[in-house]
């Protein structure tokens, strides 16, 4: 009896344990996302992604604001779409004029350089911490 209660609770601490962890896990990934796109996309698409970068106005298209892509797309956000619009690999329907650079070009270039994580890794975090700064609707 008192085998199982200890192994109930340790079933339970695991559980919380792990939950910490994977809690960590994603707040590292969004952290990194986040420097990525100040690095990368801030320039066009503004510090907190609605736009307004200090490029967008020397632009053809103005860039889209970031925050809304969640209630733009009937209140789903459209992970792998986003993930592909940023790397560039896929042509996405209507976008044909994207003035933006195709990211998994560029960052492969970099991969082997030190310092730099491999090119889907970075667009993944990118799309998470885009995914992190949607409009509450
Ligand atoms: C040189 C300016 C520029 C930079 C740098 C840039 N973008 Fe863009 N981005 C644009 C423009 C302009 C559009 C709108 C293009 C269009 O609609 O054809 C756009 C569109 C997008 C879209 C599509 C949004 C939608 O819902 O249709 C996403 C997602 C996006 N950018 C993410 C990023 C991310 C992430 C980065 C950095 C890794 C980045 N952009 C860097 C200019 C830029």
């Amino acid at each position: 009896m008192r085998r199982y209660q200890l192994s109930a609770i340790g079933i339970l601490l695991c559980g919380v344990l792990f939950a910490g962890v994977a809690e960590a896990g994603r707040d590292q990934i969004i952290a990194a996302g986040k420097n990525e796109y100040n690095e990368s996309c801030k320039a066009c698409h503004g510090a907190t992604g609605k736009g307004d970068g200090e490029m967008a106005s020397l632009l053809v298209k103005p860039p889209a604001n970031l925050t809304l892509i969640r209630s733009r797309n009937n209140g789903l956000f459209p992970f792998w779409r986003i993930f592909q619009m940023v790397s560039g690999v896929e042509k996405v329907e209507g976008h044909q004029t994207i003035q933006m650079p195709k990211y998994w070009y560029r960052f492969r270039e970099q991969e082997n350089l030190p310092g730099y994580d491999l090119a889907n890794q970075r667009i993944l975090a990118v799309t998470h911490y885009l995914e992190s700064i949607q409009a509450s609707d």
